[in-house]
C-alpha cells in the first residue's frame, strides 16, 4: 500500500544498489516502525535511478530520462498512498516549486489513478533540523488516516 519516494541514491546507496540504506535510511525505518510498518512491507524507490556527482541536486534532464522508470514502478506496484520525502521529489511529482512547509499536511492526488500523496520533510533534513520530527510525525498519522478511509 506505501509507495515512499525519495531523491536519488546517496554513495551508500549506490554502492549496495538499494534505496535509502545509508543514514538518512535508517532514520526512515525508525520513521516506518513509528506508525507500525516494516521497510520489507512497503516499496522504497527514488526519482532519480543513480547518484548525481557530488550529490548535488538533479538536472530537469536527469529527471526526465529517470521519471519513466518510477512511474513503472507505479504502475506496478498500485500503491493505495505515496509518501513523498523531501522537495525535490515532492516538486518533480506534483509539479511545483512550493516549499515542502507549504506541501505537507495536506493530501495531494497523482496521475490518472489520482493517487493519494502526502508530502513530508526528507529523513536527511530531520537529522539536520530534528525540531521538525513533530511535524513529519503529523503526515505519516495523515498518510496513515487516509489509508484507513481507503479501507486499506
Ligand atoms: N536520499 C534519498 O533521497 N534517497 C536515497 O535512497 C537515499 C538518500
Amino acid at each position: 500500500d506505501w509507495l515512499i519516494v525519495g531523491e536519488a541514491p546517496g554513495a551508500e546507496e549506490d554502492r549496495r544498489g538499494e534505496p535509502f540504506v545509508g543514514r538518512a535510511g535508517t532514520l526512515l525505518d525508525e520513521m516506518l516502525r513509528a506508525i507500525g510498518q516494516r521497510r520489507e512491507d512497503v516499496f522504497i524507490a527514488n526519482i532519480l535511478k543513480c547518484r548525481p556527482p557530488e550529490n548535488r541536486d538533479p538536472h530537469a534532464a536527469e529527471v526526465e530520462q529517470c521519471l519513466p522508470f518510477l512511474q513503472r514502478q507505479i504502475e506496478l506496484v498500485q500503491p493505495g498512498l505515496i509518501l513523498v520525502v523531501g522537495g525535490v521529489a515532492a516538486h518533480n511529482l506534483l509539479n511545483t516549486d512550493e516549499p515542502v512547509g507549504k506541501l505537507r499536511g495536506r493530501v495531494h492526488y497523482y496521475g490518472e489513478r489520482q493517487i493519494p500523496l502526502v508530502v513530508t520533510y526528507h529523513p536527511a533534513y530531520l537529522l539536520r533540523s530534528p525540531a521538525q520530527k513533530r511535524k513529519s510525525w503529523a503526515d505519516l498519522l495523515l498518510a496513515q488516516d487516509v489509508l484507513a478511509a481507503a479501507g486499506a
